[in-house]
């Protein structure tokens, strides 16, 4: 079964105006394979997503960096999948780390943020990770399963999903994973949806890597045969994002 490599690029809480501008140059003038061969989807802030979207080149995609739980209402602050369908955005980032660590969101609430995405018509990039204490517990692989699983839990069709492996103490530290750490727990997830999921959603889900990715360890890590591409945080809003781009295997 052949995956499409998948490149998100999740801007956070970044930008100026001006800076998304420049991104969006930068982007739009970058030679990359073409969409037969790599799914690119950047995420910037909510602020800025129709202004991106108006700008951003045609084989390139936008995604919300989150989504309310179920209709919108009296939601204050909160953006629904719904308005996200209505400006056109296709993708949304669920479950974030900095969002369950935070926000305290739980693997049921993402759960059910990812079932009500899917059910809007928008696709999912859906986080999970372990943290540095969790790994040295020796239970990121029983981490990672419990978050896919309540997922799992409340979703059948697993074909607009994109499974994001972020361990949590790669984010933001320049510490990324080692290319056989991240093959081990994609393997590990792609044996857990095959378990648990059937022999289809495993060969054709993409399960991406993100923590630390930049312009120089993406090649060694794209070269996992089990790692389909990458959710890239700081790099993303750099000009190397378009070498990662490029490392599509
Ligand atoms: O969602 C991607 C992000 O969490 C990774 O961040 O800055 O380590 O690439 P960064």
């Amino acid at each position: 079964m052949c995956r499409k490599f998948f490149v998100g690029g999740n801007w956070k809480c970044n930008g100026t105006i001006e800076e998304v501008k420049k991104i969006v140059t930068t982007l739009n003038e970058a030679e990359v394979p073409s969409e037969d061969v790599v799914e690119v989807v950047v995420s910037p802030p909510f602020v800025f997503l129709p202004f991106v979207k108006s700008l951003l080149r045609s084989d390139f995609q936008v995604a919300a960096q989150n989504s309310w739980v179920r209709k919108g209402g009296a939601f204050t602050g909160e953006i629904s999948a719904e308005m996200l369908v209505n400006l056109g955005v296709p993708w949304v980032i669920l479950g974030h780390s900095e969002r369950r660590a935070l926000l305290n969101e739980t693997n049921e609430f993402v759960g059910d943020k990812v079932a009500y995405a899917l059910s809007q018509g928008l696709k999912v990039i859906a986080c999970v990770g372990e943290t540095l204490e969790q790994r040295e517990s020796g239970s990121t692989v029983a981490v990672v399963a419990a978050q896919t699983k309540a997922i799992a839990d409340k979703v059948s069709n697993w074909a607009h999903i994109v499974l994001a492996y972020e361990p949590v103490w790669a984010i933001g530290t320049g510490k990324v994973a080692t290319p056989a750490q991240a093959q081990e727990v994609h393997f590990e997830l792609r044996k857990w949806l095959h378990d648990n999921a059937g022999a289809e959603v495993a060969a054709s889900t993409r399960i991406i890597y993100g923590g630390s990715v930049n312009g120089a360890n993406c090649k060694e890590l794209a070269a996992q045969p089990d790692v389909d591409g990458f959710l890239v945080g700081g790099a993303s809003l750099k000009p190397e994002f378009i070498d990662i781009i490029k490392s599509a295997t």
